[in-house]
C-alpha cells in the first residue's frame, strides 16, 4: 500500500521522518510531494495511493476523481474547510482531521499577536500592556481553550462565547460566558477568533459586530480569512482610528491594507499558526498512526464526513 503527504507547506523534516517511520512498520510505502507549484503535480501523485496527508492543501472533486485507489484522507490539521467531504462521501473515502494536536502553536501565536499590537507592530512609541484588558475568546475549541489558560499568564480578563461548550465546562477554566457575540464584541478591548469557516460564520465578522467593541480594540485573527467581511472591516478601520487588526490568515485586501493603515494592521506574509515543528510532528504523526489504524483496523476515529 502507498500514502501520500502532499504538502504544498512542508511539515518541519522531523515530522517527515516520523512519518515515514511508523508507515514502513506498517508495511506502507511513503511517497512525498512538497512546495508543488500547480494542481496537476498533485493529480499524478495521487493516483495510485491508498492514504493521503495534507495540511491547507485543497483537496477538490478533482482530486479525488484523480485519486483511484484513495481509501483515507487526513488534513494534519484542525480545520478541514480544504476538503471536498461529499466529493470523499460520493467515493466511500473517508476523511478525518487531527484535533488538538496543533492548537498550542496557533494559541501562542494568537498571544505573540496581542502583544506585537499593544506595542505599535514593535515601532518606536509608547504602548500598552495585555494586564488587566478583557479578551473575548470566539469559540472555546482547542485553541481558545489554550489561549484562555495563556491570557491567564499575561493578567488578562478572559471571556467566551461558544454555543456548543457548555458553560460549566468554559468556567471551571475561570473564564466568564456571554450569551451573545454582540455581549462578547461589546464586552472585550481583545478579540481572538478561533471559528471555523463555513456557511454559517463565512463573512459573519462584520461590521456592525466590530464596530461594538470598546475604544482601543484590537481583532486577532488566527482562524480563516473566510470568516472576515472585508469590506466592512476596512470601513471600520477606516472610521475608527484606534481600531488594529492582526492576522495570520492574510485578507485578499492585504496589500491595500498593508499600505493603508500601516502599524494598525498586520498580516503575516505565510500562514504560520502550526508552524512549529512540535505542531507538525503532533498533526503529522497523529495523521499516519490515524491512516494505520484506520487501514488495518478499520478504526474512523476523528472522521469529519459522516
Ligand atoms: C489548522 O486548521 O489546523 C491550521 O489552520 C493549520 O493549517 P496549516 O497546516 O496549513 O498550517
Amino acid at each position: 500500500m502507498k500514502a501520500l503527504i502532499a504538502t504544498e507547506k512542508p511539515f518541519a523534516m522531523a515530522a517527515v521522518d516520523g512519518i515515514k517511520d511508523i508507515f514502513s512498520k506498517a508495511g506502507i510505502e511513503t511517497v512525498l510531494l512538497e512546495k508543488y507549484t500547480g494542481v496537476d503535480e498533485l493529480y499524478k501523485a495521487v493516483a495510485d495511493v491508498d492514504a493521503l496527508i495534507v495540511r491547507s492543501d485543497k483537496v477538490t472533486k478533482e482530486v479525488i476523481d484523480a485519486a483511484k485507489n484513495l481509501k483515507v484522507v487526513v488534513r494534519a490539521g484542525a480545520g478541514f474547510d480544504n476538503l471536498d467531504l461529499a466529493a470523499c462521501t460520493a467515493k466511500n473515502i473517508v476523511a478525518m482531521n487531527t484535533p488538538g494536536q496543533n492548537s498550542n502553536a496557533v494559541a501562542e501565536l494568537a498571544l505573540g499577536m496581542m502583544v506585537y499590537m499593544a506595542r505599535n507592530t514593535f515601532q518606536a512609541g509608547t504602548g500598552t500592556e495585555l494586564k488587566g484588558k478583557k479578551l473575548g475568546i470566539h469559540a472555546y475549541g482547542n485553541v481558545g481553550k489554550l489561549v484562555a489558560k495563556i491570557a491567564k499568564g499575561f493578567s488578562m480578563e478572559a471571556y467566551a462565547f461558544d454555543p456548543f461548550v457548555q458553560a460549566t465546562d468554559i468556567e471551571k477554566d475561570g473564564v466568564k460566558v456571554v450569551q451573545s457575540m454582540e455581549e462578547l464584541y461589546s464586552t472585550c478591548e481583545y478579540i481572538s477568533l478561533h471559528i471555523p469557516a463555513n456557511d454559517k460564520t463565512k463573512k459573519s465578522i462584520n461590521y456592525d459586530l466590530l464596530s461594538k467593541m470598546p475604544k482601543g480594540a484590537t481583532l486577532i485573527n488566527t482562524a480563516r480569512k473566510e470568516v472576515i467581511d472585508e469590506d466592512g472591516i476596512v470601513k471600520l478601520m477606516e472610521t475608527r482610528s484606534d481600531f488594529k487588526y492582526a492576522t495570520d490568515v492574510a485578507p485578499d485586501c492585504h496589500i491595500a491594507m498593508a499600505q493603508k493603515f500601516s502599524a494598525r494592521y498586520f498580516g503575516t506574509p505565510k500562514k504560520m499558526g502550526a508552524e512549529t515543528a512540535e505542531a507538525n510532528i503532533n498533526a503529522g504523526l497523529a495523521a499516519a498512526n490515524q491512516i494505520v489504524n484506520f487501514l488495518t483496523k478499520g478504526d474512523k476515529t476523528f472522521q469529519v464526513n459522516k
